[in-house]
Protein backbone atom coordinates (compact mmCIF):
# COMPACT_ATOMS: atom_id res chain seq x y z
CA UNK A 1 0.00 0.00 0.00
CA UNK A 2 2.48 2.58 0.88
CA UNK A 3 5.32 1.57 -1.72
CA UNK A 4 2.71 2.48 -4.43
CA UNK A 5 2.75 6.38 -3.12
CA UNK A 6 6.52 6.29 -3.73
CA UNK A 7 7.83 7.71 -6.44
CA UNK A 8 10.15 4.59 -7.70
CA UNK A 9 13.66 5.74 -8.87
CA UNK A 10 15.62 4.55 -11.97
CA UNK A 11 19.61 4.43 -11.90
CA UNK A 12 21.08 5.64 -15.36
CA UNK A 13 24.59 4.95 -16.35
CA UNK A 14 26.17 8.19 -18.90
CA UNK A 15 29.58 7.07 -18.52
CA UNK A 16 32.04 4.28 -17.70
CA UNK A 17 35.93 4.88 -17.21
CA UNK A 18 38.07 1.69 -16.48
CA UNK A 19 41.66 2.01 -15.57
CA UNK A 20 44.28 -0.97 -16.13
CA UNK A 21 47.11 -0.04 -13.70
CA UNK A 22 48.95 -3.50 -14.45
CA UNK A 23 48.90 -4.20 -18.03
CA UNK A 24 51.57 -6.60 -17.16
CA UNK A 25 49.19 -9.12 -14.92
CA UNK A 26 45.75 -7.79 -15.95
CA UNK A 27 45.17 -8.43 -20.21
CA UNK A 28 42.31 -7.81 -22.64
CA UNK A 29 40.11 -5.18 -20.86
CA UNK A 30 37.07 -4.41 -22.51
CA UNK A 31 34.85 -2.10 -20.47
CA UNK A 32 31.61 -0.69 -22.53
CA UNK A 33 28.57 1.25 -21.81
CA UNK A 34 25.90 -0.10 -24.00
CA UNK A 35 23.35 2.97 -24.27
CA UNK A 36 20.64 1.45 -26.87
CA UNK A 37 20.50 -1.91 -25.23
CA UNK A 38 18.79 -0.60 -22.08
CA UNK A 39 17.01 2.68 -21.57
CA UNK A 40 18.72 2.75 -18.22
CA UNK A 41 22.24 1.59 -19.99
CA UNK A 42 23.94 -1.60 -19.19
CA UNK A 43 27.44 -3.14 -18.67
CA UNK A 44 30.00 -5.27 -20.85
CA UNK A 45 33.03 -5.93 -19.43
CA UNK A 46 35.74 -8.39 -19.70
CA UNK A 47 39.63 -9.15 -18.82
CA UNK A 48 41.88 -11.92 -18.13
CA UNK A 49 44.88 -12.10 -16.29
CA UNK A 50 48.34 -13.26 -16.41
CA UNK A 51 48.72 -15.47 -13.56
CA UNK A 52 46.27 -17.01 -11.38
CA UNK A 53 45.43 -14.13 -8.75
CA UNK A 54 44.85 -14.44 -5.38
CA UNK A 55 44.90 -11.58 -2.32
CA UNK A 56 42.17 -9.40 -4.59
CA UNK A 57 40.81 -6.24 -2.42
CA UNK A 58 38.49 -3.38 -3.24
CA UNK A 59 37.45 -0.21 -2.05
CA UNK A 60 33.90 1.27 -3.50
CA UNK A 61 32.47 4.40 -2.93
CA UNK A 62 29.16 6.07 -3.70
CA UNK A 63 28.66 9.39 -3.93
CA UNK A 64 25.62 11.63 -4.89
CA UNK A 65 26.11 14.91 -6.15
CA UNK A 66 23.08 17.40 -5.89
CA UNK A 67 23.90 20.69 -7.62
CA UNK A 68 27.23 21.17 -6.64
CA UNK A 69 27.48 19.29 -3.40
CA UNK A 70 28.65 16.25 -3.00
CA UNK A 71 27.89 13.39 -0.32
CA UNK A 72 30.12 10.14 0.00
CA UNK A 73 26.95 7.78 0.16
CA UNK A 74 29.07 4.86 1.65
CA UNK A 75 32.46 4.05 1.49
CA UNK A 76 33.27 0.31 1.88
CA UNK A 77 36.62 -2.00 2.24
CA UNK A 78 35.73 -5.55 0.33
CA UNK A 79 37.96 -8.57 0.56
CA UNK A 80 37.23 -9.95 -3.09
CA UNK A 81 38.11 -13.27 -2.68
CA UNK A 82 35.34 -14.16 0.49
CA UNK A 83 32.74 -11.81 -1.04
CA UNK A 84 30.05 -13.92 -0.56
CA UNK A 85 30.79 -13.34 3.02
CA UNK A 86 31.08 -9.77 3.49
CA UNK A 87 28.26 -9.18 0.83
CA UNK A 88 25.15 -10.25 3.08
CA UNK A 89 24.38 -7.71 5.20
CA UNK A 90 24.66 -4.55 2.41
CA UNK A 91 21.45 -4.35 0.27
CA UNK A 92 23.89 -2.75 -2.76
CA UNK A 93 26.43 -5.29 -2.60
CA UNK A 94 24.14 -7.59 -2.49
CA UNK A 95 22.04 -6.63 -5.48
CA UNK A 96 25.63 -6.27 -7.56
CA UNK A 97 26.38 -9.70 -6.91
CA UNK A 98 23.79 -11.30 -7.34
CA UNK A 99 23.30 -9.38 -10.89
CA UNK A 100 26.76 -10.48 -11.54
CA UNK A 101 26.72 -14.11 -10.98
CA UNK A 102 23.18 -14.54 -13.66
CA UNK A 103 24.95 -12.50 -15.97
CA UNK A 104 28.67 -13.25 -15.98
CA UNK A 105 31.45 -15.23 -14.85
CA UNK A 106 33.36 -13.72 -12.14
CA UNK A 107 34.33 -16.03 -9.17
CA UNK A 108 33.21 -15.20 -5.81
CA UNK A 109 36.16 -16.75 -4.49
CA UNK A 110 39.90 -16.58 -5.24
CA UNK A 111 42.13 -17.29 -7.54
CA UNK A 112 41.36 -15.72 -10.55
CA UNK A 113 42.46 -18.07 -13.11
CA UNK A 114 45.61 -17.35 -15.68
CA UNK A 115 44.46 -17.05 -18.59
CA UNK A 116 40.53 -17.36 -18.42
CA UNK A 117 38.15 -14.66 -19.90
CA UNK A 118 36.46 -13.53 -17.05
CA UNK A 119 32.93 -11.23 -18.29
CA UNK A 120 29.97 -9.40 -17.02
CA UNK A 121 27.38 -8.94 -19.82
CA UNK A 122 24.79 -6.22 -20.17
CA UNK A 123 24.57 -5.78 -15.88
CA UNK A 124 21.93 -2.93 -15.33
CA UNK A 125 21.38 -1.57 -11.74
CA UNK A 126 18.25 -3.55 -10.11
CA UNK A 127 16.37 -0.04 -9.60
CA UNK A 128 14.19 -1.89 -6.87
CA UNK A 129 17.02 -2.11 -4.40
CA UNK A 130 17.58 2.10 -4.29
CA UNK A 131 15.91 3.23 -1.43
CA UNK A 132 12.94 5.39 -2.33
CA UNK A 133 14.00 8.54 0.43
CA UNK A 134 17.07 8.82 -2.18
CA UNK A 135 16.14 11.97 -3.88
CA UNK A 136 16.73 12.58 -7.79
CA UNK A 137 20.70 13.11 -7.68
CA UNK A 138 23.88 12.15 -10.03
CA UNK A 139 25.74 9.60 -8.84
CA UNK A 140 29.82 8.57 -9.24
CA UNK A 141 30.22 5.14 -8.31
CA UNK A 142 34.04 4.81 -7.50
CA UNK A 143 35.14 1.02 -8.01
CA UNK A 144 39.25 0.72 -6.40
CA UNK A 145 40.76 -2.61 -7.21
CA UNK A 146 44.13 -3.86 -5.37
CA UNK A 147 45.74 -6.84 -5.46
CA UNK A 148 48.40 -8.27 -2.79
CA UNK A 149 48.04 -4.28 -1.77
CA UNK A 150 49.24 -3.01 -5.27
CA UNK A 151 46.88 -0.62 -6.95
CA UNK A 152 45.68 -2.84 -10.07
CA UNK A 153 42.39 -1.63 -11.19
CA UNK A 154 39.79 1.52 -11.28
CA UNK A 155 36.06 1.58 -12.34
CA UNK A 156 34.37 4.69 -12.47
CA UNK A 157 30.60 4.66 -13.19
CA UNK A 158 28.57 7.64 -13.65
CA UNK A 159 25.05 8.03 -13.84
CA UNK A 160 21.54 9.83 -12.78
CA UNK A 161 18.68 8.92 -10.59
CA UNK A 162 15.73 9.97 -11.59
CA UNK A 163 11.88 9.44 -11.16
CA UNK A 164 10.56 6.97 -13.06
CA UNK A 165 7.99 7.18 -15.76
C1 LIG B 1 24.41 -2.56 -27.64
O1 LIG B 1 23.45 -3.61 -27.54
C2 LIG B 1 22.74 -3.82 -28.73
C3 LIG B 1 21.64 -4.82 -28.43
O2 LIG B 1 22.15 -5.94 -27.72
C4 LIG B 1 23.71 -4.27 -29.80
O3 LIG B 1 23.02 -4.49 -31.01
C5 LIG B 1 24.79 -3.19 -29.99
O4 LIG B 1 25.76 -3.64 -30.91
C6 LIG B 1 25.45 -2.86 -28.68
N1 LIG B 1 26.34 -1.72 -28.84
C7 LIG B 1 27.57 -1.68 -28.33
C8 LIG B 1 28.32 -0.40 -28.49
O5 LIG B 1 28.06 -2.65 -27.73
C1 LIG C 1 34.86 10.65 -0.30
O1 LIG C 1 35.78 9.61 -0.06
C2 LIG C 1 36.98 9.75 -0.81
C3 LIG C 1 37.83 8.52 -0.57
O2 LIG C 1 37.87 8.17 0.78
C4 LIG C 1 37.69 11.02 -0.38
O3 LIG C 1 38.87 11.18 -1.14
C5 LIG C 1 36.76 12.20 -0.64
O4 LIG C 1 37.36 13.38 -0.18
C6 LIG C 1 35.42 11.98 0.06
N1 LIG C 1 34.53 13.05 -0.33
C7 LIG C 1 33.67 13.62 0.51
C8 LIG C 1 32.77 14.67 -0.07
O5 LIG C 1 33.60 13.31 1.70
C1 LIG D 1 43.68 -11.93 -25.17
O1 LIG D 1 43.78 -11.26 -26.43
C2 LIG D 1 44.66 -11.91 -27.33
C3 LIG D 1 44.81 -11.02 -28.55
O2 LIG D 1 43.54 -10.58 -29.00
C4 LIG D 1 44.08 -13.29 -27.65
O3 LIG D 1 44.94 -13.96 -28.54
C5 LIG D 1 43.96 -14.09 -26.37
O4 LIG D 1 43.32 -15.32 -26.64
C6 LIG D 1 43.14 -13.34 -25.35
N1 LIG D 1 43.20 -14.08 -24.08
C7 LIG D 1 42.10 -14.39 -23.39
C8 LIG D 1 42.32 -15.19 -22.15
O5 LIG D 1 40.97 -14.07 -23.72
Amino acid sequence: MISTALAKMEAHMTNIECTNYIPDIIMNVSCILNRTAHKTGSLNMEFAVSQDVIDVNGIYILTIKQGSYLTNFTAIKLELCQLLDSVESHFLLKMVTTEIRRIGNLPLECPFKMNKRYYVKEFTINSNVIPSYIPAVNFISDFHIFIKNRKAGRIIIRGRLIHRR
